[in-house]
């Protein structure tokens, strides 16, 4: 019978059949261990000399790494693997024999790495992240669909800045000029207007110079938006999904944790509420910690986001930040308009901001203000006007960068492994 290495702990005592990759492999006179994998997970093979044919222990015993095969065997409990079963092999059938597999079991560095990531995903490690990341977008939609919310697409393409930013990744489009999608708020808005409230998910590109180990430049977000919700509702919205997520991932994703090494008690604090300080505290707090030269006015920088988040063991909502260096359509506090009704929530143990959110500007006149001051000129944005002049009202939305999610959740240092092929400054292969 075929099964796959997920679905093991049903045949426990019998014989089964697994399509399987050999990722690595020890083995003595007597007998030889397979590490194997499947695409489902990872298990370890058992050949014991005596119990096969010769020419079952010689191909066992010569196989080389990232050889395909049809390996069949009993499966067994065997408590000391994070599967809890490995398999019996009785005989097995190599599929395809691999040549000077690159990727050997010794240390690589990550330039040569990121270069074969083509074969890099199939590493344990790698496999690991991605199954979370699978687990984060399943979580997400599970989380947006049971609470009312409609899933609609943004374009990619678009005639303008969604974040008023020159950040952009121009192309022709025709005769017009056309951009690569910055984030696909201003039609969530709009989608807002037509079903309450929506979400969405796909791909942003940002043409950023920064080479840090929290930037991509092409990255995927979920980008909530929703009617008749002011700045507090959003927040609420905004703990109760990530600590879904992390629930989620708690709950599902036991084995890749493990693989991972992730401190799980980290993960189990995680439940919402979240604390909230506001910009005024963060400097606060960045003053008493040493940060002298820090301004009331400037933005943070991912060391001042770390020393932050060290004062806590959630994530961390920093509200009302000045007016001036966030996006244009952010709402003005009314009770002190030179600073935002927005948040950024930053992560534990210095992930960084995970999410950007905010209530938005409902009323006509002000935007138009805000347009002349932020030279928003041209026909590009005049639909995003029209939001405001057709039945306007209150609304907030905010954007997840999964990636950086995904980073924390797993432990993992570098954002470049948590997608599947990353574009970087420098790096657009494979
Ligand atoms: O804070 P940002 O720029 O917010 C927006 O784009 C809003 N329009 C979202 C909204 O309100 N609908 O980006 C949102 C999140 C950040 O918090 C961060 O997690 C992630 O996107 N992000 C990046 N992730 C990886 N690489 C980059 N270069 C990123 N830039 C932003
Ligand atoms: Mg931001």
């Amino acid at each position: 019978m075929k099964t796959t290495i997920e679905q093991v702990h049903k045949h426990v005592g019998e014989e089964v059949t697994i399509g399987a990759w050999l990722a690595n492999k020890r083995s003595s006179g007597k007998i030889a261990f397979l590490q194997l994998r499947d695409g489902t997970g990872f298990m370890q093979g058992v050949v014991v000399k005596s119990n096969v044919s010769e020419d079952v222990f010689a191909l066992a015993k010569n196989m080389t790494q990232e050889s395909s095969l049809y390996v069949t065997g009993t499966i067994v409990e065997d408590t000391r693997s994070p599967l809890g079963y490995e398999m019996q092999v009785s005989s097995l059938e190599v599929i395809h024999e691999s040549v000077d597999y690159p990727i050997t079991p010794k240390e690589h560095g990550p330039e040569f790495l990121l270069d074969h990531r083509h074969l890099w995903l199939r590493s344990k490690k790698q496999h690991a992240i991605m199954k979370v990341r699978n687990e984060i977008i399943r979580a997400t939609y599970e989380f947006f669909n049971s609470n009312g919310y409609t899933k609609v697409d943004p374009p990619i393409l678009t005639g303008s800045s969604a974040e008023g930013t020159t950040e952009l990744f121009h192309t022709k489009y025709f005769e017009e000029d056309a951009y690569l999608s910055q984030s696909g708020q201003l039609y969530m808005e709009a989608a807002a207007m037509a079903f309450g409230k929506v979400f969405s998910f796909g791909p942003t590109f940002r043409a950023e110079k920064s080479k840090t180990r929290r930037h991509l430049i092409e990255f995927w977000m979920i980008e909530p938006e929703m009617a008749f919700m002011d700045h507090d509702d959003s927040l609420q919205v905004q703990e109760q999904y990530v600590s879904h997520v992390v629930q989620s991932v708690l709950q599902n994703c036991k084995i890749e944790l493990q693989t991972l090494g992730r401190d799980v008690s980290k993960l189990e604090a995680i439940q919402a509420p979240f604390p909230r300080i506001t910009y005024d505290d963060a400097i606060q707090i960045l003053k008493e910690k040493g940060f002298d030269d820090i301004e009331w006015g400037e933005d943070f920088g991912a060391p001042h986001e770390t020393a932050i988040a060290e004062s806590f063991n959630k994530p961390v909502f920093i509200t009302h930040y000045p007016l001036e260096i966030k996006a244009f359509y952010m709402k003005p506090d009314p009770e002190r308009p030179d600073v935002a009704l927005c948040a950024d929530l930053i992560a534990p143990e210095g992930y960084g901001e995970i999410i950007g959110g905010s209530q938005r500007i409902d009323d006509l006149q002000l935007m138009e203000q805000r347009y002349e001051e932020h030279d928003l000129t041209g026909d590009a944005y005049q639909w995003y006007l029209e939001l405001r002049k057709y039945g306007s009202v209150p609304h907030s939305g905010f954007g997840l960068g999964l990636e950086r999610t995904v980073a924390w959740i797993c432990g993992i240092e570098h954002v470049r492994e948590t997608i599947p092929f990353p574009r970087l400054l420098n790096r657009l292969y494979p």
